[in-house]
């Protein structure tokens, strides 16, 4: 019972990295989830399968502001407090080179994956700190670490966020709010589909077996192995971690 009467919400909680996060902090006894996502037909499912009173959610767009102070005030209002913020939303964007990358989509991968960081710890911060600190956890990527060709948006999202957390984690400290980022290499699940179409239209297979071949431990991560580590870092078990970049890529990045 890691968790024991934590309160934690989690982004892009529909998502399967969201949902097989919810699950292990379930497992070790939070006593409060709020799934924040944009997708209410997903949330709505994900939170029937849980059959836990325990878990709740919420509809939002995590890249506008007046939805965010909507959510964190939802989880004040459904649980008096927040200690864990797992901020994990996040979109791919499109596979294309960088002359004939579409702006719109760069400016809405930006949003959703960089602009709704700053925004949730603006809004969660002063509940953090009247509550004497928490934790929060920023998914980015190993593509927040090193270049990828033709998913300029993605690359640049992931990579600002390293930004935000060293920042937040500076401002945060004094407060006892822990800030931290995780770089997953690819997960097995619905991003790494769309993006292996993206990179190989029709073979998705041999670009999923070509991504393999780049990583020493010889696959893709699941779902569960990167909740262990955001649960790791949720937990107090991490305490004096803060301004730290956790890669979790079988030696992708090494
Ligand atoms: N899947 C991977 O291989 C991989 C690798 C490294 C990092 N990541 C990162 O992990 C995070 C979770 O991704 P996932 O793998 O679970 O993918 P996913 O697509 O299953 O989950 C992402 C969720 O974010 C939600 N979302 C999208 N735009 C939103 C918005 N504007 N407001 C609120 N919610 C929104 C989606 O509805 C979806 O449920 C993302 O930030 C992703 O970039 C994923």
């Amino acid at each position: 019972m890691r968790l024991k009467n934590q309160i934690a919400v989690i982004t892009g909680g529909a998502g399967a990295i969201g949902r097989a996060t919810a699950k292990r902090f379930l497992n070790e006894g939070a006593k409060g989830i709020l799934l924040v996502d944009l997708d209410s037909n997903k949330l709505k499912n994900v939170i029937k399968s849980f059959e836990s009173d325990r878990i709740k959610y919420f509809t939002a767009d995590v890249s506008k502001s007046e939805d965010v102070e909507k959510y964190i005030r939802k989880a004040i209002r459904e649980f008096g407090k927040i200690d864990i913020l797992f901020l994990n939303a996040g979109i791919e964007g499109v596979v294309q080179p960088l002359t004939e990358y579409p702006e719109d989509v760069y400016d809405k991968v930006m949003a959703v994956n960089t602009k709704s960081v700053w925004l949730g710890m603006k809004y969660a911060f002063p509940h953090m700190i009247k509550n004497g600190g928490g934790s929060i956890i920023i998914s980015s990527s190993v593509a927040g670490l090193q270049g990828t060709p033709q998913v300029m948006a993605y690359v640049t999202s992931k990579h600002a966020v390293i930004g935000s957390m060293r920042v937040a984690a500076l401002e945060g400290a004094p407060h006892n709010i822990r800030v931290n980022t995780i770089h997953p290499s690819p997960v097995d699940n619905r991003m790494m589909r769309s993006l292996e179409e993206g990179f190989a239209p029709g073979a998705a297979e041999e670009a999923k077996k070509g991504f393999e071949k780049t990583i020493p431990l010889g696959r893709y991560a699941s779902n569960d192995e990167i909740a262990d580590l955001v649960l790791f870092l949720a937990s107090d078990e991490s305490r004096f971690i803060t301004g730290a970049t956790y890669t979790i890529d079988g030696g992708l990045t090494v």
